[in-house]
């Protein structure tokens, strides 16, 4: 099983809204898999379908500390239902597709979701913690939504104008190796 490409900032494809998933087949669940190996080698602890090019609603995470038992979570469709609007939480946010920049996010510290799992079951959870941090950063990204868009313009200005130069500089060097 390869790994999929992580597509990074400034990548366009990162802005699409993802489709909906009509039926989690063995089709959907092969991806799934070949998903939840790539996050885990990346490493990182949460990763969208559309990250590695795929405009599907899926996201994998696990939030389990590396000590401690894997614990990957599939969600497929995920919708958030409830979120604790009084009660909020600030985390330092990463993303796979930001690489080496981190900065802090605001988000509802608590979370209800509703999602279809890896055997196409509905299916309900409430999060709290940074797994309520992950699966809004990770639903974020179905909707073309990154973590850069909550800071001020200017701060962001400078991550996409820093990330655009840096592809810039990739493809120039990729021109002269031959
Ligand atoms: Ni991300």
């Amino acid at each position: 099983m390869t790994n999929l490409d992580i597509l990074t900032l400034p990548d366009p494809v990162l802005r699409q809204k993802s489709a909906m998933v009509e039926r989690v087949d063995d089709d959907a669940r092969r991806f799934m898999d070949r998903m939840l190996a790539t996050m885990y080698d990346a490493p990182g602890i949460g990763l969208a379908a559309i990250q590695v090019g795929e405009p599907r609603r899926i996201i994998t995470m696990d939030v389990a500390r590396e000590e401690e038992p894997k614990n990957p979570l599939f969600l497929v469709n995920p919708e958030i239902i409830w979120t604790s609007d009084d009660e909020r939480s600030t985390y330092e946010e990463g993303c796979l597709s930001i690489p080496d920049y981190y900065a802090e996010v605001e988000r509802p510290a608590k979370v209800r979701v509703r999602y279809v799992d890896y055997d196409g079951k509905a299916q309900e959870m409430e999060a709290d913690g940074l797994l309520a941090t992950c699966v809004q950063h990770e639903i974020d990204h179905l909707n073309g939504v990154l973590f850069i868009d909550y800071l001020s313009k200017l701060k962001r200005d400078l991550v996409v104008r820093k990330f655009t130069k840096a592809a810039r500089e990739r493809e120039r060097e990729r021109q002269h190796r031959f």
